[in-house]
């Protein structure tokens, strides 16, 4: 999601990457081109190039401007799901991979922040989860023990932590999590993919992508990319209509950031069991004379089903103040989304359906900066011919018939957002939108997307997502169009900001 289109701020977007490349102004032949700028793209971008392979990145915003400008950046291998949940769904040596593979996650980044000399305020910190309010406290010890199976012998049981409490009842101390600053990760990364070799081309829009024994990508400026293999890394494909799509949701979850005082909080990875859970952390901040950012989130829901987001980050607010009674002022709010699984575990490897020379990268869940730092590992392994151990695990094609009660639920919910087609609309009349505001119309047997802008002009589009036709919805916060089905983005005006819709809400 790009930062000039939509309504809130993230605490990093100040930091922005500048562009490494010259404009793109002709067709290239290539070894492997990426679509898609975020943390796994540009990962797997700097392993390929390192290795000495041709690579060329497109993304049709700037650098990280993603949801990798929207992350809270924890470091963790806590799994989001729960080792509990993941050793259920994977078995015993499955949920040895995910820890082995999200632990390396951290080290790779760690590495490469030593190798290249990137000042990114990274630090090695301590990782704290609560129960959820009300949860019997067994869930927590089980939690623990579960981790110890799958290989994090460290993770201990506090009952008294020195720091905040989320919940009473102790908690469990994952020890050696880290935090960084990711844009200031990104604007490194991309200029030692840069010095390797690789090119980035950025505002170029990949329009569509044909597989093939050689891959051709068009992109909407009219060039034409020729590579042996295509990484896509749009956080949700934009080559693939349905099989992805099926086996992952679309949820917005909400951050605010409110200064405290300087060591007031130490500095430590927070998160609870509720569900939805919620993640805190502190960021020193350079504008804040000495203070600190606590950076808190949560209030998840899913994609264009709600919208509500003042008064979740209120609610927000009212938790946070709670446990952190040192917080001052909110200083930002945002938010973004995230791909969840069906089973807990990102879908990074060939593209089911398409020539093997074809990656994708999703289902990140709120793990994307590990989970992206192994599509960078991994990806770069499978298109240079070496065997990976977590490559069956992440396989896009695999089939969980133990996540099939989510799976089905969450299909049941994407076909139920159907009914939108038959319901009225917003509104009566465009009259009623007030200015900077968007509202979906009936038209006969049209529904339009229309937006107001701060002079009053009115903008119409055709309110059904390119993807697989459901009807969008205003989102109040961030300006935007959001599909209820599996979370395709459209700015104010219709442009479209995430997949898996590849094309701008159509013209009345
Ligand atoms: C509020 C929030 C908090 C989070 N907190 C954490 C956390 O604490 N820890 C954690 O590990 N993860 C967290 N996540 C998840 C993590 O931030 C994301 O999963 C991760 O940044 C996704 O990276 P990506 O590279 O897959 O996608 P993105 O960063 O979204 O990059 C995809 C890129 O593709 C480009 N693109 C799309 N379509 C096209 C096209 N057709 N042509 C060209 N380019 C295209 C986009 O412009 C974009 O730059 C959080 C996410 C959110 C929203
Ligand atoms: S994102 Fe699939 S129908 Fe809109």
């Amino acid at each position: 999601m790009n930062k000039n289109v939509t309504g809130t701020q993230s605490i990093w977007m100040g930091a922005g990457v500048e562009s490494t490349s010259p404009p793109l102004d002709r067709s290239l032949e290539t070894d492997v081109c990426i679509v898609g700028a975020g943390i796994a793209g540009l990962s797997t971008a700097y392993s390929l190039s390192c290795e000495g392979k041709s690579v060329v990145v497109l993304d049709d915003g700037p650098v990280a401007g993603g949801m990798t400008e929207r992350t809270t950046a924890h470091l963790s291998n806590a799994i989001d799901e729960g080792y509990v949940t993941i050793e259920r769904l994977h078995g015993e040596q499955g949920a040895r991979l995910v820890a082995d593979s999200h632990t390396a996650a951290i080290n790779r980044i760690e590495t490469i922040i030593a190798a290249e000399r990137l000042a990114c305020d990274f630090e090695r910190v301590d990782g704290f989860l609560f129960p959820a309010p009300g949860q019997q406290l067994e869930r927590l010890e089980e939690e623990r023990l579960a981790a110890l199976r799958a290989g994090l012998t460290d993770v201990v049981r506090v009952e008294r932590p020195s720091g905040p409490v989320l919940e009473p009842g102790g908690c469990l101390r994952f020890p050696n999590q880290a935090q960084f600053h990711p844009l200031k990760f990104m604007a490194g990364l991309a200029q030692a993919i840069a010095r390797c070799g690789g090119r980035i081309f950025t505002n170029i829009h990949a329009e569509t992508v044909k597989d093939g024994k050689q891959v051709t990508i068009e992109t909407r400026q009219g060039h034409i990319i020729r590579a042996q293999s295509l990484v896509v890394a749009t956080n949700t494909p934009i080559n693939d209509m349905f099989v992805v799509h099926t086996k992952q949701a679309s949820y917005t979850t909400y951050v605010i950031g409110a200064g405290v005082p300087k060591d007031s909080v130490p500095t430590a990875l927070y998160w609870d069991q509720a569900d939805p859970y919620h993640y805190a952390r502190i960021q020193k901040d350079a504008s804040t004379d000495g203070h600190e950012v606590l950076i808190v989130g949560g209030e998840d829901h899913k994609t264009g089903q709600a919208d509500d987001g003042d008064e979740r980050c209120q609610r927000l607010e009212r938790w946070a103040r709670k446990r952190f009674p040192m917080m001052e002022q909110i200083k930002y709010r945002w938010s973004g989304q995230v791909m969840e699984p069906m089973d807990g575990l990102a879908l990074i490897g060939r593209n089911p359906g398409d020539a093997s020379n074809v990656y994708v990268a999703t289902g990140d869940s709120g793990m994307g900066m590990t989970h992206g730092m192994i599509a960078g590992m991994l990806i770069t392994d499978l298109i240079q011919g070496r065997t990976n151990g977590w490559a069956e695990l992440y396989d896009p094609s695999r089939k969980s018939l133990k996540s099939i009660g989510t799976f089905v639920q969450e299909n049941v919910n994407v076909a139920a957002q159907y009914a939108d087609w038959i319901s009225s609309g917003d509104i009566e009349s465009e009259d009623h939108i007030p200015k900077d505001t968007g509202a979906v119309l009936r038209n006969g047997a049209q529904k339009m997307a229309v937006y107001r802008d701060e002079d009053g002009q009115l903008h119409r589009r055709s309110a059904v997502c390119p993807h697989l036709k459901c009807i969008v919805a205003w989102d109040s916060m961030e300006h935007t169009w959001n599909c209820p089905c599996h979370g395709s983005r459209f700015d104010a005006y219709g442009k479209v900001i995430n997949g898996p819709a590849n094309s701008d809400l159509s013209q009345i």
